[in-house]
């Protein structure tokens, strides 16, 4: 019999802390009981290990080739998951968002039980607002699709707890946090590598989704609900909003409009109508965010730029202009062919026509060939000191 969870990888001397605090990101929801809300600071702060870890690491494609095998999510007691937490004691808490607060907790290596601290397996425990937006509703969507769908770049639901009031989902602990707690800074920046590489490990979580028989419609691709492992292995969190696309030669669902704005599709925003195609245009802003290192919507840019889409898409297909949308914190360290494969392929998934739109395997596909590019600009590196020179010399 196989694992009852799938093992955890180590990131050794990360001691798997990452937390960093996550910054608003102009999110905006459309007027509905299970709206996004702005995501408020994560909390905790054991950012230097991480830190020390980041930069160079980056796997090779590592979850495609090692599918470990899953046991259905375990249902907990809320006592357990109390324990698990230390009481969600307030150190514990590692992020925030419209469903509710985000704590790491420890549990023995087969997903039964509490664990201490530092013993057993990291896990990421996710408790329902009773007060929030988002209901049972999202919650029940979370369990279903997350419980029935495995692949390395979705992230792996362990169990859930539904006690009286109390809603919670326990999940594999993503050590790097969210893709815009990193993305957006701009001390250490995200280096292009390691970008183009959480691209395509998202495109491929997509990719699975819209292949399933009736297509599963992600609805809220965004850069917080891309979660990074310690080797930046890439993998989509947040089924609350997620909804089964049309079938028997429907052209789409008809369903009330959620999700975030900068990310939604115009013509989902106009209609309500829902298809895949709403995701890929999702997935274009968040390319574009990987481009730029900026967020979809920031009402403190100058007037003109606060969408990002918006602002940058007559840049998107001129091949002179383009590389001035590229994120100045890369410091020019990035590949010009990959630039332009990026925008081109950014544009196509942010066209105002949705039938002309690429499928996620042809996104797939086209973010499988810029991992190849070598033109890669490297860094420059540093000259040796003359002065260094001279004292080596006046020792001997
Ligand atoms: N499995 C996980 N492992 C590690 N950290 C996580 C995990 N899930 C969530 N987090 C952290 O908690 C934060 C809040 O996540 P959450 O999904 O609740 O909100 P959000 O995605 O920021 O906003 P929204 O509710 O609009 O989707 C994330 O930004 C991330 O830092
Ligand atoms: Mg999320």
């Amino acid at each position: 019999m196989g694992p009852l969870i799938p093992k955890q990888k180590s990131c050794e001397g990360d001691g798997g802390l990452h937390c960093i605090p996550s910054f608003a990101c102009g999110l905006f929801t459309w007027p509905s009981s299970s709206a996004r809300v702005v995501s408020a600071s994560g909390i905790n702060a054991d950012v230097s290990r991480r830190d020390r870890k980041e930069e160079n690491e980056l796997s090779s494609q590592e979850p495609a080739e090692d599918v470990p095998s899953f046991s259905p999510p375990r249902k907990f007691q809320f006592s357990e998951l109390k324990s698990a937490t230390r009481n969600f004691r307030p150190n514990s808490l590692i992020g925030e968002g419209g469903f509710g607060h985000v704590f790491k907790g420890w549990i023995d290596e087969h997903g039964t039980a509490p664990a201490k601290p530092g013993t057993g397996m990291v896990v990421a425990v996710k408790i329902l607002k009773t007060d929030g937006p988002q209901g049972h509703k999202e919650w029940l969507a979370e369990v279903d699709y997350l419980g029935e769908l495995h692949h390395p770049n979705l992230v792996h639901l362990i169990g859930y707890c539904n006690e009286g009031e109390n809603r919670l989902l326990v999940y594999e602990f993503m050590e790097y946090g969210s893709l815009d707690q990193h993305l957006f800074r701009k001390a250490r920046p995200l280096p292009w590598r390691i970008r183009m590489k959480i691209a395509l490990d998202a495109a491929k979580g997509l990719a699975f989704l819209h292949d399933r028989n009736p297509p599963i419609i992600f609805r809220d691709l965004k850069t917080s609900n891309i979660l990074l492992d310690c080797k930046y292995n890439a993998k989509l969190s947040d089924f609350g909003l997620a909804r089964e696309g049309p079938i028997g030669g429907r052209s789409h669902v008809s369903t009330r409009i959620v999700g975030t704005y900068g990310y939604a599709a115009p013509e989902y925003v106009m209609t309500g109508h829902l298809t895949a195609r709403s995701d890929i245009y999702s997935f274009g802003v968040v390319l574009l965010e990987l481009l730029t290192g900026k967020r979809s919507m920031d009402a403190s840019r100058p007037s003109g730029q606060h969408n990002l889409v918006e602002w940058t898409r007559p840049f998107l297909s001129d091949r002179k202009r383009v590389t001035l949308l590229v994120d100045p914190n890369l410091n020019g360290v990035y590949s010009p062919r990959g630039v332009h494969k990026l925008s081109s392929l950014a544009a196509r998934c942010l066209s105002r026509d949705p039938r002309v739109r690429p499928s996620m395997q042809q996104v797939v596909d086209a973010l499988t060939l810029i991992q190849n590019f070598t033109d890669m600009v490297e860094p420059v590196t540093p000259v040796a000191s003359p002065l260094k020179d001279v004292r080596t010399k006046a020792k001997n």
